[in-house]
């Protein structure tokens, strides 16, 4: 069993989320109110170690009314985030990081001992489902918000672990920089997985689209008969 898993990303209309600088900041207010309603509809938020190397979010539900707040889950094979980021520093919510037996002793031994519970899961490279299962049995956790960054967004679709997307198409172009999935990609569009419109809203902006699509598990078996 695993929890329910909903990205949630905002994107130029040329289907990156970050330029080539790393600069990512696409949401307007009122995308960045909806992205935190959804961090306060969460059980946990998942994220990549680069999104914490560049961004340094907080994970935590604001400008909305929150009850708690939901586990922060960082995906960091290597334990590559500083000991300085904000998920680690800032106590308001709880922090999993993610690692694999590469990460060196000395650094989940530092992190650790700074209050943070730190999850080995798998040898070089995070094992992404045996995470979500773990998080569904041992933390309760049912729903799941991943925000981003392309790699793990790519891994978490190839795995067939994301049952919903939600995209902001932001009025901007980058031309180059980190794409919504980031990954070795799919030859044509009979391998990926088929994902059904639910619904099209101009955001209040009035210069962004909110598209949201579910993953349609039916048309993946019949595709593949
Ligand atoms: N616009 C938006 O909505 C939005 C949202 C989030 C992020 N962003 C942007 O996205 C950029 C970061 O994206 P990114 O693609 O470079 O990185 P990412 O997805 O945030 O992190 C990828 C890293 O996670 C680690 N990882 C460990 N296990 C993994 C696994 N099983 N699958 C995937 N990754 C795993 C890998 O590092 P190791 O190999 O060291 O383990 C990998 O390099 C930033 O510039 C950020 O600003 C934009």
């Amino acid at each position: 069993m695993r929890p329910y898993v909903i990205i949630v990303s905002a994107m130029s209309i040329d289907g990156r989320i970050a330029s080539k600088i790393g600069y990512s900041r696409l949401s307007c207010p009122f995308d960045l109110k909806r992205l935190h309603e959804v961090r306060a509809s969460v059980d946990a938020i998942m994220v990549g170690a680069n999104t914490i190397i560049n961004d340094d979010p907080a994970l935590t539900p604001r400008y909305v009314k929150a009850d708690r707040n939901p586990i922060r889950v960082v995906i960091d094979g290597r334990l590559r985030i500083p000991i300085t980021a904000r998920v680690i520093t800032n106590k308001e919510a709880p922090t999993i990081i993610v690692t694999t037996e590469s990460a060196p002793a000395n650094k989940l031994a530092e992190i650790k001992g700074l209050g943070v519970e730190v999850w080995v899961v798998g040898k070089e490279r995070v094992d992404l489902g045996k995470t979500l299962e773990r998080l569904y049995t041992e933390r309760g956790v049912r729903r799941v918000l991943v925000e981003g960054g392309g790699h793990l967004n790519w891994q978490l679709i190839k795995e067939g672990l994301v049952d919903e997307v939600r995209l902001t198409v932001s009025p901007y172009v980058f031309g180059s920089g980190t794409s919504f999935l980031e990954g070795e990609g799919y030859p044509t569009t009979s391998e990926g997985p088929r994902l059904r419109l639910v619904s099209v809203r101009v955001c209040e902006c009035g210069n962004e689209v909110v598209l949201d699509y579910v993953v349609d598990r039916e048309g993946i078996i019949k595709m593949g008969e």
